[in-house]
């Protein structure tokens, strides 16, 4: 089951059901241009095996990052190196997707300090610019180029981000969405822009490219995005024919951090996988095939998954660990993935795990191995540090 392939409507064919779900990188140089880091990077996730290997947060407009050293689809000159690394990607027959995204009021501050956002409610220090109606049809026109050119680079899909607190789910969300003109209020208008953008990536790439929507079965804020409209916006966005939808989460606790490291359940479906209670609940309900990440670290625990009727499961930070690792849980050489982050203790300053597993993201570009003996408290000051002189690279460059 887990070899199986899946057709997806569009007719694009995954040879097995494991997914490198999206992980921001950072690897891109001042320019958000792709470099060969990511050459390297993606042509050891094609061979460890996974049927789709998804690269998280390429940006539409590189204004709006969610860290500097992200893709950014926006500046023409780095198609080269992107044909390389889709090259390098798809090494091993597999699918490789590019996460299109917008960091929204999330944007890093370093770079950009004048954000935009739905309406002009600050986030994590941050006080965006509520968007104008002419931002909004900039927007997605924007999103329609970069899926244009990802198809041109040699991307074999891609997936719209609209989970986790960035721009389109921002618009998602009434605690973040006041608007009152046609973008904000009723449901309908919040998930209006995600809907638009999904039409115009459509109208512009043709019926034979998937196109994914990455999806919080809620964010688990008070006032925030529930599960009840995230299984309205499903339905709609399955009337709009995607490819998959890829439900995600966040939870309050760690509204700010990039990984949503468990969630509470709406049943007990599953010991493991923080949302697969909500993407079965979801599944059973549109006709587009399901994808769930989040918690998977045995073989039985996917299976489960794929046995409820998901289509995909996504797996991350055990990627990070074990680039092989859908190799051997495909061959049945091994029934467990690397689970690093249990080692981390509970009182670790805001974003230290996620921090080491980007500085092993980063070694992994430059042809290193996997080093479990980093602190997660040093990763986290080296990745404020990359982050930071990253930053002013990228405007030294622009002088
Ligand atoms: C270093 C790191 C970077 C991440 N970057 C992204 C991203 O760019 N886009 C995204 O949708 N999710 C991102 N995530 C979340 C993962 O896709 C995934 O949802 C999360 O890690 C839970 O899955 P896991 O338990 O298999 O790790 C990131 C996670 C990590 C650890």
């Amino acid at each position: 089951m887990l070899d199986t392939s899946l057709t997806l409507p569009s007719g694009a064919v995954i040879k097995n059901r494991i997914v490198k779900a999206a992980m921001s990188d950072g690897l891109a140089d001042s320019q958000n241009h792709a470099t060969e880091k990511h050459c390297r990077l993606y042509r050891r996730w094609s061979e460890g095996g996974a049927g789709l290997l998804i690269i998280g947060e390429v940006q539409v407009d590189h204004r709006h990052p969610e860290r500097p050293g992200n893709i950014a689809l926006d500046r023409p000159e780095g198609k080269k190196v992107l044909r390389a690394m889709t090259a390098a990607g798809t090494i091993a027959g597999n699918h490789f997707w590019a996460q299109l995204g917008h960091a929204g009021a999330l944007t890093f501050p370093e770079i950009n300090s004048n954000p935009l956002a739905p309406s002009a409610v600050p986030v994590r220090g941050n006080q965006p610019q509520a968007m104008t109606e002419p931002d909004i049809l900039d927007l997605i026109e924007c999103y329609a180029n970069a899926a244009a050119i990802s198809r041109e680079v040699g991307f074999t899909g891609i997936e719209i981000h609209a989970a986790h607190g960035f721009l389109l789910s921002q618009f998602l969300s009434p605690r973040f969405n006041q608007r009152i003109d046609d973008w904000g209020g009723s449901l309908e208008n919040r998930a209006r822009l995600l809907i638009e953008i999904v039409r115009a990536v459509r109208v512009k790439i043709g019926e034979d490219y998937p196109i994914a929507v990455k999806l919080n079965a809620t964010d688990f804020q008070e006032g925030g995005f529930s599960f009840a409209e995230s299984q309205q916006v499903a339905r709609w966005l399955d009337r709009e024919h995607i490819d998959l939808l890829a439900i995600s989460g966040r939870i309050h606790k760690s509204d700010d951090d990039a990984v949503p490291d468990r969630a509470p359940s709406t049943g007990n479906l599953a010991p493991e996988g923080y949302f697969l209670d909500y993407a079965s609940t979801i599944k059973k309900t549109i006709n587009a095939p399901v994808m769930v990440t989040g918690g998977f670290r045995t073989r039985a625990g996917i299976m489960h998954a794929l046995e409820y009727g998901l289509d995909l499961i996504g797996l991350a930070r055990p990627l990070v660990v074990d680039a092989e690792l859908p190799r051997k849980l495909l061959a049945g050489t091994t029934d467990t993935c690397p689970r690093a982050e249990d080692r981390f203790s509970f009182d670790l300053p805001f974003g230290a795990g996620t921090a080491w597993f980007q500085m092993q993201i980063i070694r992994m570009g430059n042809g290193m191995e996997v080093d479990l003996s980093i602190n997660p408290e040093k990763a986290l000051e080296m990745i404020v540090d990359f982050d930071h002189k990253a930053a002013q690279r990228y405007y030294k460059d622009l002088d």
